[in-house]
């Protein structure tokens, strides 16, 4: 038995001496790769990953290899180098996901594509979510807020599951206008469907929750077909980002060129749904439970609103409109420091097309490259005390390329200005009406996949006792 274990403990070292002897080994970043096939995936999925990042960092600089999930990386901390890799020569490094994410999403979405397609599909999804397209949706969001937050009143709520909802429904209304087709409603419930999937083991097995997905994804594509088709057939082609993948202008008018096939545009309406929901709805349940914990912040925020909704009294009881939100600087500011602080998207893929020579490394062909924006936006060198939650500190604009919250470069976020906007909103209508206390002792951070607080966040949620007039 001794000496088995003594030849299997041989082998193993041997194996791990040999596993990533590139040719040109002593040019790769330093770090380590760990263990043979498993690499540190566990210590990354064991660890807090802050701290995960951070020793290595500390131990090897801003540039360090590893090996995670079976592939060799090169993780990324500082502002230059994530800009090469996003900005100046994006062209080397291609974006890359999980196959199986691929076939759930749609391989036609424009986030694992580069090149001609990718800055075609950008250009129009960039468009539809530009603040002069997005400006007449603020009733349409108000209007979805004002039908949700009555249903919390008096209940204890999960925060997470709640925010959900709402990006759920206002993602709807940006890809599909306020227009109440038919197919809608199967549209709503497929999605649901495919996205109890989206964080699961791809194993293509009856009753597992992947085959379950595929199945509905199948079904989402074959009713996104009939609605896609109905609305080609008629002359209106209707509203949001769906109107402007068909070649109109979003007002129904049509332009006839270059069509994006029947699956090219149900991938890419797939897509934005799934990159607009999960994000939001996490960054939302931060802001809450940072106000929540900061009293004098949230009495000045409040002070904000009341002001705003004060004036919507005064003036006959309008709604929301897009100048009231451009007029939330001290809530605009508490968004910003959210997004740094719980940083929702901590790090991002990308895979190197060729061997590339990079800050005096060489990173070789097919190695992932993981800009590390959590361990930018926590850096003392450029936010001084980053662990305390101080929106004052966006008073002044942060300095270049350290704050990246959408990403940056050819591929950074289309929907930053969206997301914003529903966050005012909703916010707005919370703040003047309702308030909310944290439920449970639970701290701590849970991932899936993006972080969010411990259990999502269970709140219990009142009317304001010294509620200011309300509106008609
Ligand atoms: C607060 C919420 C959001 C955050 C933090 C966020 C963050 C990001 C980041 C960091 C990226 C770049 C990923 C990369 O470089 O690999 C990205 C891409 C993207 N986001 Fe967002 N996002 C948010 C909301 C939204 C919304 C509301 C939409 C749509 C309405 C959206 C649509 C997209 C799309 C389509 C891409 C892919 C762009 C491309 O590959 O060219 N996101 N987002």
């Amino acid at each position: 038995m001794l000496p088995l274990l003594l030849l299997f403990g041989l082998l193993l070292l041997l194996l791990l001496c040999l596993q990533w002897r590139h040719p040109n080994h002593h040019l790769l970043p330093p770090g380590s790769m760990g263990w043979p096939y498993t690499g540190e995936t566990f210590k990354l999925y064991t660890q807090n990953p802050n701290s995960f990042f951070s020793i290595r960092q500390k131990r090897y600089g801003d540039v360090f290899k590893t090996h995670i999930l079976g592939c060799p990386c090169v993780m990324i901390s500082s502002p230059e180098a994530a800009r090469v890799v996003l900005v100046s020569k994006a062209h080397l490094f291609k974006p890359t996901y999980p196959p199986s994410k691929e076939k759930m999403i749609g391989p036609q979405a424009l986030f694992f594509h580069q090149g001609p397609y990718h800055s075609r599909l950008k250009k129009l999804i960039q468009a539809s979510f530009l603040p002069s397209a997005i400006k007449p949706s603020v009733s349409q969001i108000e209007n979805i807020v004002l039908r949700l937050l009555p249903s919390w009143d008096n209940s204890q709520i999960n925060t997470l599951q709640q925010l959900k909802r709402f990006a759920f429904d206002v993602a709807m209304i940006s890809a599909f206008g306020d227009q109440q087709d038919l197919e809608i409603e199967r549209i709503k419930h497929l999605y649901q469907c495919l996205e109890k999937g989206y964080n699961s083991m791809p194993l293509d097995l009856p009753g597992t929750p992947f085959r379950k997905a595929m199945k509905a994804r199948k079904l989402l594509s074959e009713t996104l077909g009939k609605l896609i088709e109905k609305r080609q057939r008629s002359n209106e082609y209707g509203g949001g980002l769906l109107a402007v993948l068909l070649g109109g202008d979003g007002d129904g008018d049509k332009v006839e060129k270059n069509k994006l096939s029947n699956s090219q545009i149900a991938d890419n309406i797939i897509g934005v749904i799934f990159a607009a929901q999960d994000t939001t709805a996490s960054v939302l349940t931060w802001i809450l439970k940072y106000l929540h914990d900061d009293h004098h912040l949230l009495e000045a925020v409040k002070k904000e609103q009341d002001a705003i909704f004060e004036e919507r009294v005064r003036e006959g009881g309008r709604g929301l409109t897009w100048d009231d939100t451009r007029r939330m600087a001290l809530t605009s500011r508490v968004i910003q420091e959210t997004l740094r602080t719980a940083s929702v998207l901590s790090f991002t893929f990308r895979e190197a097309v060729e061997e590339v020579e990079f800050e005096g490394y060489l990173i070789p062909r097919g190695w992932k490259v993981l800009p590390l924006f959590r361990t930018i936006h926590h850096s003392a060198h450029f936010f001084p005390h980053p662990e305390k939650f101080d929106p004052s500190r966006f008073e002044v604009p942060p300095r270049p390329n350290t704050y990246m919250p959408f990403g940056n470069g050819v591929h950074s976020c289309p929907g930053s200005e969206m997301a914003k906007l529903e966050i005012l909103i909703l916010l707005h209508h919370l703040i003047t009406g309702y308030r909310w206390k944290v439920v449970g002792e639970e701290s701590g951070i849970q991932y899936g996949p993006f972080p969010v607080p411990k259990g999502g966040l269970p709140i219990k949620v009142f009317s304001r006792k010294n509620k200011i007039t309300s509106l008609n």
